[in-house]
């Protein structure tokens, strides 16, 4: 079986690739480089044993989409992770998210339609619930109207889908990540932030570091318990490893519906201050942080409610938040021995 990993060079993308790999998946990776970097495709190998297949090109380019599906037209499903992901930034840039993100995905839908594959495994995010009134937040909860466009390029993203899946043969799985975090066991592939990183646990490791002075913590005033903000962090192996039950869902053709939609969490919602403790517990690292004001277009608490995914693709995310934070911190080291 050969799948299409847009943005395999990325974060989840990269551990998807070895994921896909060790089950005796072909994968072939499309990616512009645009944030990660060719140095991947060696990584990966290091840990499967085997290099990707790998072209570099700009999915929102309709021409160079349609010229390499001509070529791979023997391709059994995509895992489509290729997308801009920076919040903040595409409150500043919409149309750089709109374009990026949206032309990517119709130009692969007409590609599918035009060569016949029909299997589309998508990259969603839990901003789509925003704030939910029910906690945890099942796929039934309403989708509400997007913080920023970047939210929005999800939701409309999911929407393309629906509808292009009721006029053709595709089918679909929409995959609502919660927060990915942490590392490869190996520490050879990890979340590489360009920049100043705008989540919370890369920002914590490049801290502990000493890359960046001190973490900000965003408002202890919230309605928690402990004041600080709540998510779901799941850990980025387990989160990967769903993507390959996916695939297997869509080509051993055990989907229910047309078009599904499964949430990835651990279905357990902890604060920033309790993933700083992990962190300062397996690290051994006193952290140096500070309470701060509240970060704008912040949900208070989020937390999944993951039967359907566990019933549905029997699948439930098996790391602790421990081996989260440690894996996160094995892999900062490791980045900066040299
Ligand atoms: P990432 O930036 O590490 O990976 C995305 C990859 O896509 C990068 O390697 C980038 O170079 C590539 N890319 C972007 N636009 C492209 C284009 N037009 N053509 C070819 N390649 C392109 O991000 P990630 O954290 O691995 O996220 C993967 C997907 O999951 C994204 O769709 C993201 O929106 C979604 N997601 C991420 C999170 C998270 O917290 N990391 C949460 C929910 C959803
Ligand atoms: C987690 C918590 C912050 C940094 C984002 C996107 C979302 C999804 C996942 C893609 C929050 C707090 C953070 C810091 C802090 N991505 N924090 N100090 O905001 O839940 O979700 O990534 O789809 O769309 O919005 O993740 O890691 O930024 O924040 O106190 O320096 O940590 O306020 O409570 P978030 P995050």
């Amino acid at each position: 079986m050969k799948i299409l990993v847009t943005g395999g060079t990325g974060y989840i993308g990269s551990h998807t690739c070895v994921e896909l790999q060790q089950k005796g998946y072909e994968v072939i990776i499309v990616d512009n480089l645009s944030n990660s970097n060719i140095k991947v495709l060696d990584a990966i190998e290091k840990i499967s044993g085997i290099k990707p297949a790998f072209e570099n090109f700009d999915l929102a380019d309709t021409q160079k989409t349609a010229d390499f599906f001509k070529r791979n037209s023997d391709i059994d499903g995509i895992i489509h992770f290729a997308a801009f992901k920076a919040v903040g930034e595409s409150v500043n840039l919409p149309l750089k998210y709109y374009y990026n993100n949206l032309f990517s995905l119709v130009n692969i839908l007409q590609s599918m339609k035009d060569n016949g594959i029909d299997n589309l495994v998508f990259s969603s995010s839990c901003t789509v619930y925003g704030q939910p009134e029910k906690l945890p937040v099942s796929e039934n909860a309403p989708i509400q109207k997007a913080e920023s466009p970047y939210g929005n390029t999800k939701q409309i993203s999911e929407e393309i889908i629906f509808d292009t899946i009721k006029s053709s043969n595709i089918k679909g799985i929409a995959l609502r990540y919660f927060n990915p975090i942490g590392a490869h066991e190996s520490a050879i592939i990890g979340e590489l932030p360009l920049g100043v990183p705008n989540c919370l646990m890369p920002f914590i490791t490049q801290t502990a570091i000493g890359i960046r002075q001190q973490l900000s913590v965003f408002g202890d005033d919230y309605n928690t318990p402990d004041g600080t903000a709540i998510r779901d962090y799941i850990h980025i192996v387990d989160l990967a490893k769903a993507h390959v039950i996916a695939v297997e869902r869509m080509v051993n053709q055990k989907m229910k519906k047309t078009f599904e939609y499964f949430n990835l969490g651990t279905g357990n919602g902890y604060s920033v201050l309790e993933v700083i403790k992990s962190f300062e517990k397996v690290s051994g690292q006193k952290l140096n942080y500070q309470i701060v004001g509240r970060r704008a277009g912040d949900v208070e608490q989020v937390w999944a409610d993951t039967n359907f995914a566990n019933d549905e693709l029997g699948w439930k995310a098996q790391k602790s938040l421990d081996e989260m934070t440690l894996s996160a911190w094995n892999w900062e080291k490791k980045l900066n021995e040299n």
